[in-house]
């Protein structure tokens, strides 16, 4: 142990001063392993008992061959005389022991000196051999091989003592209370040691898969909506997309809804009167509307967001806005990657919250073969060759699309998102020009995330059950690189 090796090195250095070479050290008649040495010296060295050097030098050991040749005898020397080509046979042709007579051979001498044997055993007990020669030879036959090895030469340092003071290494409350503080001894800082590694923070998977996708759209020249408020009135929800008040999707088993507060009124409510018009008789949209009474205490129920398409009727407003105000409309990219949240039963792939990705383009005259075109281009960015489209309903877009992507692993056509175009009844109301289309579309996060990172079950991924351990440990997200060459050259 430590204390073992402290020990008899204090009380060898007690006796001799010096310890010109720790390879003399016995512990139980045994030399002591140098490496275990260097940690008790050191620690000693801290307290400043003792100083020391390293030697360094080069041995010989012997190889496992050279280990049994050594034990039996050299091959030359047990195969005096025996069929050909056996080892060691041309070293006693060398030696003068054999001669060949025909087919034979013949022994010459009666007994041999077995020097290949005595030299071995001089490098097992010494290290080494005074020929340099013979032990370069005896290399080259692997019977022996260098080491380098380490022992110290070690002295008395000014603290010089038999026993091991105890080193505190913090103060503590108790030692400032007694005051044994002012007799103490601390443990000297290392300033030489290497520090813990720092405790940093690690992005979860779904947020590693976020920015991967952050920056395929900022490459497209997206702008990110503000989506940092999960509450939203049901009337940017709902209302402004043009959704009727008892559509099935606004009812407690599907929304979740706001306690308190319960509602909320921040809206123009200029737009709330056209949206309500809408609604009700297709106001000046050329619509015919729903036909029903729309209310505004449905419109003011808090909700927690369904989907951040809420974010994008609230964005489009804003840009009606800024076209009235300037006079001239600017056609914008959006995008956004949030949390939406849905009343729905958890199962293996069902949470009760999830991640959105959303894209909306506005533009004057934009059709159906933009969408398409778009959603090619964006899909095989994030690495999904194959896409396809099967028609849909929502309230808010006409013609709707769900979109499919081939799935190699399973060998099928798996829906991914949602999109369309944003029907005249919600884009009018909320003050675009009328030739403005607008093409958008939603798809959720945690399904490329659990592909990407080989997860089966969204609760291994979200949730109380998560294992840390997984966030730090999985890599950052890269896409598919070969898809994304694959499409270079593809105008935008
Ligand atoms: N909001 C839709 C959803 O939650 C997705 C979508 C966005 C569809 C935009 C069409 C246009 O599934």
């Amino acid at each position: 142990t430590t204390e073992e090796l402290q020990t008899l090195v204090l009380t060898t250095l007690d006796k001799e001063n010096v310890i010109t070479d720790s390879k003399s050290l016995e512990l139980n008649d045994k030399p002591v392993d140098q490496l275990a040495l260097l940690g008790a010296l050191n620690s000693l060295k801290s307290k400043e008992m003792i100083e020391f050097t390293p030697i360094d030098r080069i041995t010989w050991i012997l190889t496992e061959e050279g280990k049994q040749l050594a034990k039996d005898g050299s091959h030359e020397a047990r195969n005096k005389v025996g069929a050909s080509a056996k080892p060691g046979q041309g070293k006693a042709f060398k030696n003068k022991w054999v001669s060949k007579k025909g087919a034979n051979l013949v022994r010459l001498v009666d007994t041999i000196v077995d020097e290949t044997q005595r030299d071995l055993k001089e490098i097992e007990s010494t290290g080494t051999l005074g020929d340099a020669k013979v032990l370069a030879d005896l290399k080259k036959r692997t019977l022996v091989d260098k080491q380098k090895t380490t022992t110290y030469s070690i002295s008395k340092g000014p603290d010089f003592s038999l026993t091991v003071k105890k080193e505190a290494t913090d103060i503590t409350t108790e030692m400032l209370q007694s005051g044994e503080w002012k007799n103490a001894t601390f443990k000297k800082y290392n300033f030489d040691a290497a520090g813990v590694p720092p405790n940093s923070g690690h992005l979860h998977p779904l947020m590693k898969v976020r920015q991967e996708f952050r920056e395929i759209f900022f490459e497209m020249g997206f702008q990110e909506m503000p989506t940092n408020c999960f509450a939203e009135s049901s009337f940017w929800n709902f209302d402004a997309l043009f959704q009727p008040q008892q559509h099935p999707a606004r009812d407690a088993h599907d929304t979740f809804f706001l306690k308190d507060p319960a509602t909320s009124d921040r809206y123009p409510r200029d737009l709330m009167e056209k949206i309500k018009q809408t609604h009700e008789n297709g106001g000046d949209t050329g619509s015919i509307g729903y036909n029903y009474n729309w209310k505004e205490e449905e419109a003011q129920k808090l909700i927690l967001r369904t989907h951040t398409t809420a974010v994008s009727s609230f964005m489009l407003h804003k840009l009606s806005e800024e076209t009235k105000k300037t006079g001239e409309f600017r056609p914008a990219k959006y995008f956004s990657i949030d949390r939406v949240f849905r009343n729905e039963s958890v199962d293996a792939t069902h949470l009760a919250e999830f991640h959105q990705i959303e894209g909306v383009i506005a533009d004057k005259n934009l059709t159906l073969g933009d969408l398409i075109g778009f959603m090619d281009i964006f899909f095989k960015k994030m690495g999904m060759d194959k896409i396809r489209f099967k028609p849909t309903y929502n309230p808010y877009t006409e013609p709707s699309m769900e979109i499919f992507s081939y799935h190699e692993g399973l060998k099928s056509w798996v829906e991914i998102g949602n999109s369309g175009m944003f029907r005249p009844e919600m884009l009018l109301p909320l003050g675009l020009p009328s030739d403005v289309r607008v093409i958008a579309w939603g798809l959720g996060l945690e399904r490329p995330t659990m592909v990407k990172y080989g997860i089966s079950n969204i609760r291994d991924l979200l949730g109380h059950k998560v294992n840390i351990g997984m966030i730090k440990e999985y890599p950052i997200c890269r896409l598919d690189k070969e898809s994304k060459d694959k499409i270079e050259g593809v105008s935008e």
